[in-house]
């Protein structure tokens, strides 16, 4: 049987996906009625960390040790990935010691060159160009705030970053609308847009615009990790993209927020609004342990 990695959030179909929030919704109910649920006994679990983590770490860790499995974190400064190994060996010899290999890492290019010599499946735990786990656990707050996303629009705020490309894969997936404003200079680039089509993407050059009617307004750090040369320039070119009060006053009444983290207060985000009542920032961070461990038990158990 071929092996299933999720590398980009189009790696699973719509069916798929269903059932990965389906036993997400079933996998959590039981975390929190404190009742066992071991089905990855035995199973082990690398994690690559080229990139610093906080909630990936914490969940997939958390999450594996919570289905019966263990987990075993490896970095890039103290394993010999650091000191040039070709990501193809190193995939070899990990993935026989495994049953399941997460990666945070820098281009696509390298999760996917590890996954074509792996062994068993790979996870991408966030790469420059995408963060999957990220979206499958917004999709899922997103459905239990509201109900179905189909159909509703999403309001991307700033960077076209790694977030707001998954974004994109999961509207044309799941047919919902992204309204897209960047700064100048900040666009998805044309090549990428095509990608994932324009029925269900749309760019403002107004943030204010991109935000008007949105069931869901969301945003990310202004600059991601492994472009921190650019800090300075960006606080400059994004002082006009933050998520406000003013800005949620014209998205839908009943609009939600979303952030993956970390944030900065007063950046990409006011304090009033990821503090106020309409951000569900918390519950996203909450359901990255629930939604991965339902793909973590669907990428090596399948259907059950
Ligand atoms: N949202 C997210 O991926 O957080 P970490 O960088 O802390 O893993
Ligand atoms: N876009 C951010 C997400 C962090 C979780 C980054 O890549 O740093």
């Amino acid at each position: 049987m071929a092996i299933k990695h999720f590398l980009q959030f189009n790696d699973l179909n719509r069916d798929e996906l269903e059932y990965v929030f389906e036993r997400t919704r079933w996998i959590k109910s039981q975390f929190k009625d404190y009742q066992q649920y071991w089905p990855l006994q035995d199973r082990t679990l690398v994690m690559i960390f080229e990139k610093a983590s906080t909630r990936t770490r914490l969940s997939f860790e958390a999450g594996m040790q919570q289905l019966g499995g263990s987990a075993i974190y490896l970095n890039t400064r103290d394993s010999q990935l650091g000191r040039g190994e070709p990501v193809e060996d190193a995939a070899q010899v990990i993935s026989r010691m495994s049953d399941l290999v997460m990666i945070r890492t820098f281009e696509q290019e390298i999760i996917e060159r590890f996954a074509a010599n792996s062994r068993v499946p790979v996870i991408n735990g966030l790469t420059n160009e995408y963060h999957p786990c990220q979206i499958l656990a917004d999709i899922f707050t997103y459905i239990e705030h509201r109900g179905s996303i189909k159909g509703k629009t999403v309001a991307w705020i700033g960077d076209s970053n790694n977030m707001c490309h998954t974004w994109l894969q999961a509207a044309e997936l799941l047919d919902f609308n992204v309204h897209v404003s960047t700064p100048p200079g900040y666009e998805v680039e044309p090549e990428r847009a095509n990608l994932y089509g324009t029925d269900h993407f749309e760019v403002f050059a107004d943030p204010m615009d991109a935000a008007r009617g949105a069931d869901l307004v969301t945003t990310d750090v202004w600059t991601s990790m492994g472009f921190e040369a650019e800090n300075e320039e960006r606080m400059r070119d994004f002082a006009d993209w933050q998520v406000d009060s003013d800005m949620m006053r014209v998205a839908a009444k009943d609009a939600l927020f979303m952030h993956c983290l970390p944030a900065h207060r007063g950046e990409e985000v006011s304090a009033e609004v990821i503090d106020g009542v309409q951000s569900v920032v918390w519950d996203e961070a909450e359901n990255r342990l629930h939604t991965q461990k339902a793909l973590m038990e669907y990428l090596l158990l399948g259907k059950l």
